[in-house]
C-alpha cells in the first residue's frame, strides 16, 4: 500500500473525542483519554512503518487548563505515566520525543519526567514524535514575539534582517518542518488555536472517527486522500 500513496512528512493529530467515546459508553472522560493511548501507539508504529518522519500531536491546549480539576490531574499523571511507559517503544523504533508548549506551567516532576526521556532519545533520528503539552498556536506566536523583541533591543540590524524563516526560529517549532498533513478526529472541522503560523499550507484531513477508535489502518486512510491532493502553495502549476 505504502508505494500507492504518498507519505506526508511532518503529520500532525489534534486528537478529539476521548470525552464522547467515554460518555458514550458510561464512563467517566479519563476513561476515554485512557483509551487514547493505545490509538497513540498505534499512530506512532504505523507512522514509523511508513516512513513518516514527524508526527505531532496536540495532547493538551492551553485552553484545557480551563477543565474541570480532577480531569487535568488525572491527564497529566496519564501523560506522565505514558511517557515513562513508552520509553521502550521509543528506544525500539529509534523515536525522538520532543515535548513542546508552554511548560513552564507543568509540574516540575512532570518536566523532569520528559526531560529524561528527551535526553535518553535526542540523537534518534528515525522519526521525531512531538507532543504539544499547554500549548496554543496564539501563545507560540506572542512567545516568539517577545524573545524576538528582547534580542531585536540589543541588536537593532535584527528588524531589518527578519524574515519568514528567521522570525520562524522564534516559535517553538524552530527546526520542525511545518506540517503537511493535520488530522482532526470526531467530527470537529476547526483549527482550535493549534498550529496558527505552521499550518499555512497544510492539508486538512477530517473524520468523524473518535480518537480512540482510530488508529493505524484509519491513518492510511488519512494518507490516500493526501495522496489526491493537489498542493499549489498559491502558485499555478
Ligand atoms: C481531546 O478529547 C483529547 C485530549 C484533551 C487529550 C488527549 C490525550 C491523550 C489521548 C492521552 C495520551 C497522549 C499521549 C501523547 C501519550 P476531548 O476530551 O476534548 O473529547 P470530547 O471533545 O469528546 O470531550
Amino acid at each position: 500500500m505504502s508505494d500507492a500513496i504518498k507519505i506526508p512528512r511532518h503529520v500532525s493529530i489534534v486528537m478529539d473525542g476521548n470525552g464522547r467515546w467515554a460518555k458514550m459508553r458510561g464512563k467517566k472522560r479519563l476513561e476515554g483519554h485512557k483509551a487514547g493511548e493505545k490509538s497513540v501507539r498505534s499512530c506512532t508504529e504505523e507512522c514509523v512503518r511508513q516512513g513518516v518522519r514527524y508526527l505531532s500531536l496536540f495532547a493538551f491546549s492551553e485552553e484545557n487548563w480551563a477543565r474541570p480539576k480532577d480531569e487535568v490531574e488525572g491527564l497529566m499523571t496519564l501523560l506522565a505515566g505514558s511517557i515513562k511507559k513508552e520509553t521502550k517503544l521509543f528506544t525500539d523504533n529509534k523515536v525522538r520525543l520532543r515535548v513542546l508548549g508552554n511548560r513552564s506551567r507543568l509540574d516540575p516532576s512532570l518536566n523532569a519526567d520528559i526531560a529524561e526521556v528527551e535526553e535518553l532519545t535526542k540523537d534518534f533520528e528515525r522519526m521525531d514524535l512531538i507532543v504539544f503539552l499547554s500549548y496554543s498556536g496564539k501563545w507560540d506566536i506572542l512567545q516568539a514575539a517577545k524573545r524576538f523583541a528582547r534580542d531585536a533591543a540589543a541588536d537593532p540590524s535584527l528588524i531589518e534582517r527578519a524574515d519568514l524563516s528567521l522570525f520562524g526560529n522564534y516559535l517553538v517549532t524552530a527546526e520542525i518542518p511545518d506540517p503537511d498533513l493535520i488530522i482532526r478526529t470526531s467530527g470537529e472541522q476547526r483549527i482550535s488555536n493549534y498550529l496558527l503560523w505552521q499550518a499555512a499550507y497544510s492539508e486538512f484531513y477530517f473524520t468523524d472517527v473518535l480518537w480512540p477508535d482510530f488508529d493505524g489502518k484509519e491513518l492510511l486512510k488519512a494518507f490516500e486522500e493526501y495522496s489526491s491532493r493537489d498542493r499549489r502553495y498559491g502558485k499555478v502549476k
